[in-house]
C-alpha cells in the first residue's frame, strides 16, 4: 500500500453563515489567535506526513493563494529590517508543502470541489479535509493510521450531543467500526447514533470516477453520497477523532476556539483574564 502523501482541501464556498465577515476575507484566513485558521490546519496534516496540498478555492479568494505563496517584497523587507525571526516564520508558510491552486467556478458542492483537483492527483489514494472544521489535536495523524490498519476508505467522526445531531450527517458503526448507516441531519429521535462527520476523510482514488458520475439527488455533487455508493462494493470505516473540535464555519465556533487556543499561551491567557 502507498503512503497517502496528498491532500485535498475544498476551501470555494461561500461562507455565508460567517457572513458579513466572510464577504471578502476567506472564512478560512479569519485567525485563531494569530494564525490564520487554514494555516493550523495545514500545518497539522503536514505533521502527518502529508507533502502535496491541493486547494480548491473559488474567484475571489485569491487572499489563499496569497497566503501560501512566498512574498518577496515582506521577505526583503522583514531582512532589511532585521527580524530574523518573524522573516523565518514567514518563509516557513510557503515551504510547508507542495501546494497547488485549482478554481472551482460554480459552487456545486464539496464533492464538485473535489472533483476540480483530479488532475493534480496521480493514481493514489488521498487526504480530503474540510477547511473549516478545526480539531486541536492529530486528527489526520489518526486518519492515516486508521487508513493504513484497514485498507479502506476512513471517514472521521465525533461525538456530538444528541441536541446537535441535527447539524451533521451522523453514521451507526458496527463492531469492527465499518458505517452501517449514515443519515443527513436527522432529527434526534431519528438519530442512529451521536456520531458525527466531521469533514475529514481518507477516500481511495476510484472516488473521482464516483464523483464524476454522481450528480446527487440534491443537484449538488457531494462527497457523501459518492461515499454511499462506494460502500455497495466495499467497507467504510468511521474513526472517531481524539482533540478538541470547533465548526470555525461559524462565529460561535471560531470564537470559542479562539477562546480554547488563548488559554493554551500562559501569557496570552492574562489578557483573558484582565479583561
Ligand atoms: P460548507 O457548506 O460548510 O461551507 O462546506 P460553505 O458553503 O462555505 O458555508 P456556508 O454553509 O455557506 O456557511 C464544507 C466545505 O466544503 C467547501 C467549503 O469551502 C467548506 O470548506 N465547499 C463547499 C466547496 O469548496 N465548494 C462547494 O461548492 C461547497
Amino acid at each position: 500500500m502507498t503512503k497517502i502523501r496528498t491532500a485535498i482541501l475544498p476551501v470555494a464556498g461561500f461562507g455565508t453563515r460567517f457572513l458579513p465577515a466572510s464577504k471578502a476575507v476567506p472564512k478560512e484566513l479569519l485567525p485563531i489567535v494569530d494564525r490564520p485558521l487554514l494555516q493550523i490546519i495545514v500545518e497539522e496534516i503536514v505533521a502527518a506526513g502529508i507533502e502535496k496540498i491541493v486547494l480548491v478555492v473559488s474567484e475571489g479568494k485569491e487572499a489563499i493563494r496569497n497566503h501560501f505563496s512566498s512574498s518577496p517584497a515582506l521577505e526583503e523587507k522583514l531582512a532589511k529590517k532585521g527580524d530574523a525571526k518573524l522573516l523565518a516564520e514567514i518563509q516557513k508558510i510557503s515551504q510547508l508543502a507542495e501546494f497547488s491552486f485549482v478554481t472551482q467556478h460554480e459552487m456545486l458542492g464539496d464533492g464538485h470541489a473535489i472533483l476540480q483537483a483530479r488532475e493534480q492527483i496521480s493514481d493514489e489514494n488521498f487526504l480530503v479535509i474540510f477547511g473549516d472544521d478545526l480539531i486541536f489535536g492529530e486528527p489526520t495523524k489518526q486518519l492515516i493510521t486508521a487508513f493504513e490498519s484497514k485498507n479502506s476508505a476512513i471517514v472521521g467522526l465525533q461525538k456530538v450531543p444528541l441536541s446537535d445531531v441535527h447539524k451533521f450527517g451522523i453514521v451507526a458503526l458496527d463492531q469492527h467500526s465499518a458505517i452501517q448507516k449514515f443519515v443527513e441531519k436527522p432529527a434526534p429521535l431519528d438519530a442512529p447514533s451521536e456520531l458525527a462527520i466531521v469533514g475529514k476523510y481518507v477516500v481511495p482514488h476510484k472516488i473521482f470516477d464516483i464523483l464524476a458520475q454522481n450528480p446527487g439527488a440534491s443537484g449538488e455533487i457531494r462527497l457523501i453520497d459518492a461515499l454511499t455508493i462506494l460502500q455497495k462494493t466495499e467497507p467504510i470505516f468511521g474513526e472517531i477523532l481524539a482533540g478538541q473540535r470547533f465548526d470555525c464555519g461559524q462565529k460561535e465556533g471560531w470564537l470559542a476556539a479562539n477562546i480554547f487556543a488563548l488559554r493554551q499561551d500562559a501569557e496570552i491567557a492574562k489578557i483573558l483574564e484582565e479583561n
